[in-house]
C-alpha cells in the first residue's frame, strides 16, 4: 500500500509541477497498472531510448556551467522529470521539446533541495557535488534508502569533505558549506561507487587543483560525463578506467551533448524477445556497453548478431539455463540486469545461479516471479532458478524499477493474463514501455 501511496503521490507532484511551470513534458507520468495477455512470441524494432543513468548526472553538470546547456536524447521518464524539477526549483530555466532538454542555469538562486523532490528520487543525491561546486553551500535531506537497500552515502561525504566541503548531519540534512573554491585532492575509493565517483567529478571539475579518483566506477555512464564536462570546458582524464585525473578550471561553459543510449533498457528488450521464443532488432544502441550480458544470451541458446549501433537477437523455442550469475561493477555483469536475466532464466532448461554482490536486497522480485510459477530459491545473496516448462499469468506488484521489468518479461511468456501494479517504478526507467513492447506485436495496455 505503502507503495501504491508513493506512486499516486510522485504522480499527483509531477502533474503539479507541469501545469505550475507549463513545461512541455510530452504527457504526465500516470499510475496504473499493466496487462499483458502472455504466450506471443514477439517480433519486432526497437529504437532503445537515451540513458535515465546518464541523464541525471548530466542535469546535474548543467549546473556547473553558469550558462545554457542543451541535451540531446533525454529520456522521457519520471526520474528525469524529477532531475528537471529539482533544477527548477533552484533556478534554472528548463524546456524540453522532444527528447532535448534545455537548461539555462544562469539564475541559479536556491542552494536546497526540498524534501519531496529529494525523496522522489534518491540518486538527487548527485546534484550535492555540483551545487556545492558552483554555490559553496548545500542543504539538503539525507536520502533515504530504497527498495534495494539501505543505499548509503558514506563514500560520497567522505570525498567530498576531503575536497573541503564541510558537511554537518543534522536531523536528517545535510547542511554542507565550503570557504570559497573547493579543494583538489587525491581519493580513494573502497568501493568503484558509480554516484560517488559522479558526484567527486561534478565537485572537482571547477576545484583548485587537481584531483585523483583511485579506484574510480568505469561504467559508460561516467564516460558520458566526463565528455559533456570535457565539452564544457573542464580538463577530465581516463574516465572509464579505474583511476581519474581532474584538474580543476575556473570556468565552465553550455554546451550541447547527446546522452548515450541506455544499456538496460537495451537488456530488457533483448530479454522481452527471448524469453518469448521471438526476435528484435534494437537500433540507436552500443553492443560494447552490453558486452558481459551478449555471452549469457548466447549461452542460453541466442543467436546475436551486432553492428556499431545494432543488436540483433533470435531465441530458440527453449533456453538453456545462464550458468552462474555473478553481477559486478562494470565492466563485470550489471546488477540493473539481475532481475530481467532472471525473467528469462524462470523457463529454460535447466538451472541458473545468480549471485548479487552489489546491493543487499535485490532479489524482492523472485517472490513476485514465484507467484507465476516460477521455481526460485534465494539465500542472502544467492538465487538458484530452476526452469520451469511454464508460467502463469497472475497479479504480480513491481517492487523497483527492474523488479517491474522483470515481471514484465515473465508476463510476456506467461500463459494467461498478468496484472502488473506499482508501474510507476517501471516508468521511472522505460520510456513508452506500452508503445515499445506493442511494436514487437505484444498484448498490453494500461487499467486502472
Ligand atoms: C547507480 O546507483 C545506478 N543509479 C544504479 O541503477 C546501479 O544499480 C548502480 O549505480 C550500480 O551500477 C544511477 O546511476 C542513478 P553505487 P548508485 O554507488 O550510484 C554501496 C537502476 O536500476 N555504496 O555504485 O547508487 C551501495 O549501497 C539503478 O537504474 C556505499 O556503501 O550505485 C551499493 O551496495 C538501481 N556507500 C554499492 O555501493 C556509498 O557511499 C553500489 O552503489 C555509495 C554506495
Amino acid at each position: 500500500m505503502a507503495a501504491k501511496m508513493a506512486c499516486a503521490k510522485s504522480a499527483q507532484a509531477t502533474f503539479v509541477f507541469v501545469v505550475a511551470t507549463g513545461m512541455l513534458f510530452e504527457g504526465v507520468f500516470e499510475v496504473n497498472k499493466l496487462v499483458i495477455d502472455g504466450g506471443i512470441p514477439l517480433s519486432g524494432e526497437i529504437a532503445v531510448h537515451g540513458a535515465k543513468n546518464s541523464s541525471l548526472p548530466l542535469l546535474a553538470a548543467t549546473i556547473l556551467s553558469g550558462g545554457e546547456c542543451v541535451l540531446h536524447n533525454c529520456p522521457a521518464l519520471s526520474d528525469v522529470d524529477a532531475a528537471c524539477k529539482i533544477l527548477s526549483y533552484l533556478g534554472c530555466g528548463i524546456r524540453r521539446e522532444g527528447s532535448t532538454v534545455t537548461v539555462n542555469t544562469e539564475n541559479l538562486s536556491h542552494f536546497d533541495v526540498p524534501d519531496d523532490l529529494m525523496q522522489e528520487m534518491r540518486s538527487s543525491i548527485v546534484f550535492l557535488g555540483a551545487i556545492a561546486a558552483r554555490l559553496g553551500r548545500v542543504r539538503i535531506s539525507f536520502p533515504g534508502g530504497c527498495d534495494l537497500g539501505a543505499r548509503p552515502i558514506d563514500l560520497h561525504l567522505s570525498a567530498l569533505r576531503q575536497l573541503g566541503l564541510d558537511i554537518r548531519e543534522e536531523h536528517g540534512y545535510l547542511n554542507c558549506v565550503s570557504d570559497g573554491r573547493l579543494k583538489g585532492s587525491n581519493i580513494s575509493l573502497s568501493f568503484p561507487s558509480v554516484g560517488a565517483t559522479e558526484n567527486i567529478i561534478l565537485a572537482a571539475a571547477t576545484a583548485r587543483g587537481q584531483t585523483v579518483i583511485n579506484n574510480a566506477a568505469q561504467e559508460p555512464e561516467i564516460v558520458d560525463l566526463a565528455e559533456f564536462l570535457n565539452r564544457c570546458g573542464a580538463k577530465i582524464y581516463g574516465a572509464g578506467k579505474s583511476r581519474i585525473w581532474i584538474d580543476g578550471v575556473e570556468t565552465l561553459y553550455g554546451s550541447e551533448h547527446k546522452v548515450i543510449p541506455d544499456r538496460i533498457v537495451a537488456v530488457t528488450y533483448l530479454c522481452c524477445a527471448a524469453v518469448t521464443g521471438g526476435e528484435v532488432q534494437l537500433l540507436h544502441t552500443r553492443p560494447d556497453d552490453i558486452g558481459s550480458v551478449l555471452p549469457v544470451l548466447e549461452e542460453m541458446g541466442c543467436m546475436i548478431r551486432c553492428s556499431d549501433d545494432t543488436i540483433f537477437l533470435k531465441a530458440p523455442k527453449r533456453l538453456n539455463g545462464g550458468g552462474t550469475i555473478r553481477t559486478m561493477p562494470y565492466p563485470g555483469f550489471p546488477t540493473d540486469a539481475q532481475a530481467p536475466l532472471m525473467a528469462l532464466s524462470t523457463l529454460s532448461d535447466s538451472t541458473t545461479v545468480f549471485v548479487e554482490n552489489i546491493f543487499e536486497n535485490r532479489f524482492r522480485h523472485a517472490g513476485e516471479l514465484i507467484r507465476m510459477g516460477a521455481n526460485i530459491r534465494t539465500e542472502g545473496k544467492i538465487a538458484v532458478v530452476q526452469g520451469v516448462p511454464s508460467l502463469y499469468g497472475a497479479s504480480v506488484q513491481a517492487t523497483d524499477l527492474r523488479g517491474g521489468a522483470a515481471l514484465i518479461i515473465a508476463g510476456l511468456a506467461a500463459q494467461g493474463k498478468t496484472i502488473i501494479s506499482n508501474m510507476c517504478h517501471v516508468q521511472r526507467g522505460y520510456e513508452d514501455i506500452e508503445g515499445n513492447l506493442k511494436a514487437m506485436g505484444a498484448q498490453v495496455y494500461w487499467t486502472d
